[in-house]
């Protein structure tokens, strides 16, 4: 008796020795901001080191006019298969456990440069968790070309933050990405 309780003590304790926290990597594209805000936040929340992607020709206020159907986001998206060039890539990716993605939803898809970041950076084998800012559109259809895309990746859906939140439901969205995390 006395015996198997120091066995059971034992091998609790060598559990919590090699139950680490994953390692955690914020990564987001943001063309005005919104995108960048919310990463920041969700990266203080979750101890996750962040990197910005950013296109080797930054996107200004002009590429993402609305009104401007000419604009450099509306050719991006009217041709799915143009992979606009990374400024660059994330060191040390390989020491990450789970890889979030975030990214404002351009025509209920994931922009073009975010499919360039998924094909030049090596994300097989870790937890890719895929989140949005959006005027209103929900994650899910982004999401679902992105997995059809991509079969092989352990893609995880996280959720949208949509234009003008009040601060509950901001937190909210931080709290639903945070507990999108396994345990290693
Ligand atoms: C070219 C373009 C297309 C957009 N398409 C959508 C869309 O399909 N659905 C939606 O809800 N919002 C859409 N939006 C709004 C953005 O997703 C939203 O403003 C986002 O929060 C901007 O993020 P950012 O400031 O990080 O760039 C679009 C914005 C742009 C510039």
């Amino acid at each position: 008796m006395k015996k198997s309780l120091i066995l059971a003590m034992m091998a609790l304790v060598m559990a919590s020795c090699s139950a680490k926290d994953p390692k955690v990597l914020v990564t987001y594209f943001s063309a005005s901001g919104t995108t960048k805000s919310l990463s920041q936040d969700l990266a203080a929340a979750t101890g996750a080191d962040l990197f910005e992607i950013e296109g080797a020709q930054p996107y200004t206020a002009e590429d993402v006019n609305l009104g401007n159907r000419e604009a450099r986001a509306f050719k991006e998206m009217a041709d799915k298969s143009f992979r606009p060039e990374l400024k660059e890539s994330p060191k040390n990716l390989k020491s990450y456990d789970v890889v979030y993605i975030g990214f404002p939803i351009w025509g209920d898809a994931a922009p073009n440069i975010i499919y360039t970041f998924i094909e030049k950076n090596d994300l097989k084998g870790k937890t890719v968790i895929i989140f949005s800012t959006s005027g209103s559109s929900n994650l899910t259809n982004s999401f679902n070309k992105l997995k059809e895309q991509y079969p092989d990746l352990n893609l995880v859906e996280g959720t949208t933050l949509k234009r003008n939140p009040t601060p509950e439901a901001r937190q909210a969205v931080i709290d639903k990405l945070k507990a999108a995390i396994p345990a290693k």
